[in-house]
């Protein structure tokens, strides 16, 4: 009797061992499962998602721009720091017709003998990028 139950507890013990090994058997297949698991989340993560660059953009326009652009991206003669200076409207058909690249062009070198500053070493690319969707936007 005392051998039978060992016997049955070795068997049980073999099956557990096996039924491990079937759940460990699939690990070929994980690193696939992983890698699918890994790959949708990753772009996410990388790039923002447009509701995120649209709040991004928006929020550093806020902070960056306003102040001379307005926050309907039209400009107008202004003052800053005691210096008259007249932002151009950015939301103009000549503006909206620009690559995004240009754009982006302006706002990481600025004006700097107009009164525009340069943004690049302030901001990130991807900062530039939200900024110049934003502006997109103003253009609509
Ligand atoms: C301190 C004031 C000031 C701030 C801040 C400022 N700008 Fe400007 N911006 C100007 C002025 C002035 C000009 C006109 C430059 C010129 O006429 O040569 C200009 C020109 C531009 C132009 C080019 C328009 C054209 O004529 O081709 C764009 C685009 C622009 N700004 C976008 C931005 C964005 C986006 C930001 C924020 C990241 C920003 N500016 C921040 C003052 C400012």
């Amino acid at each position: 009797m005392y051998k039978l139950k060992i016997a049955i507890i070795a068997a049980a013990l073999a099956l557990f061992a096996a039924a491990c090994g079937q759940t460990a058997a699939p690990t070929p297949n994980a690193p696939k499962n992983d890698n699918k698991a890994a790959a949708s989340p990753a772009p996410t993560a990388a790039a923002p998602t447009p509701v995120d660059e649209a709040a991004l953009g928006m929020k550093l326009y806020t902070t960056n721009c306003m102040t001379c652009h307005k926050d309907s991206g039209k400009g107008g003669k202004t003052t800053v720091d005691g210096k008259e200076i007249d932002p151009d409207d950015i939301t103009t058909a000549k503006q909206k017709a620009k690559p995004d690249d240009k754009i982006y062009g302006y706002i990481a070198d600025g004006f700097p003998d107009d009164g525009m500053p340069a943004f690049k070493d302030k901001l990130k690319p991807e900062e530039i990028k939200a900024i110049v969707k934003h502006v997109r936007t103003l253009q609509q």
